[in-house]
């Protein structure tokens, strides 16, 4: 585990909320760790964890065999087990969350996986924290809890080529009753923020970690920001 001496705001709130939000997230599989805040969530949220799963998988499979892979804001790992089920041939997962991490490890271990799958703890956002050098680097769900100085000391911990990251798009504001409802959220559950970006702002902050060629897909009403080949 790295060392981490003041956690950053986002760890500090997804250690204490994960379990309840991936209850409530993939309530297919049982919502019983979920507190009644998240549950009423998934009653507006619907499918949608699942269906930005399974577009960036889509998005991700003409690149990824035989290709290394690190999650960001693995959580329990369930997007790292789908990537080595679509070729990939070793994911490592980090997340803030020990409990999570712990999760993916022992399931990891249960399916006889663990020279494919790594999982560790990370703090992303602590600045000098090299990450794992991999082909492609993934998140989902986590890039918009980075205000910009977090999100640069996020992209210059990358060791990677390409990208493909969930997008918190600005363009996200203009779908009104969703972004109120997500205000509303992060008031209730006192989540430090959520930060939009125009692809110029983002592509800036990048730039200087030397990623270039950015692009935004939009597709399944999700937004991805990526450098891999069109
Ligand atoms: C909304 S959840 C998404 C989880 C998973 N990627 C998914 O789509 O199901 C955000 C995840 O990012 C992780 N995360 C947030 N800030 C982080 C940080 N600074 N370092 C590492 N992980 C972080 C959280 O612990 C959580 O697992």
């Amino acid at each position: 585990m790295n060392q981490i001496n003041q956690k950053s705001e986002s760890a500090k709130y997804w250690e204490e909320h994960l379990e309840s939000w991936e209850a409530s997230a993939y309530f297919k599989e049982g919502q019983q760790k979920a507190n009644w805040w998240d549950r009423l969530s998934t009653v507006f949220r619907g499918d949608a964890m699942y269906v930005r799963m399974q577009t960036a998988l889509e998005l991700l499979k003409p690149h990824i065999k035989d290709k290394t892979v690190l999650d960001v804001g693995c959580a329990s790992g369930r997007f790292a087990f789908q990537m080595i089920e679509a070729g990939a041939t070793k994911v490592f997962g980090t997340d803030i969350s020990n409990e999570a991490v712990n999760l993916a490890k022992q399931r990891a271990k249960e399916l006889n996986l663990q020279n494919q799958l790594e999982f560790s703890i990370t703090d992303v956002v602590q600045a000098n924290t090299p990450l794992q050098q991999v082909d492609i680097v993934t998140a989902l769900g986590v890039i918009e809890y980075f205000d910009a100085k977090d999100m640069a000391a996020f992209l210059g911990n990358l060791r990677t080529k390409y990208i493909l990251l969930d997008f918190p798009d600005l363009g996200r504001k203009k779908e009104f009753p969703t972004w109120m409802l997500r205000q509303v959220y992060i008031r209730v559950n006192k989540l430090p923020g959520v930060y939009l970006y125009s692809l110029d702002e983002f592509a800036k902050i990048a730039e200087l970690f030397g990623f270039t060629n950015l692009r935004v897909i939009n597709k399944n009403q999700f937004y991805y920001v990526t450098n891999l080949p069109e």
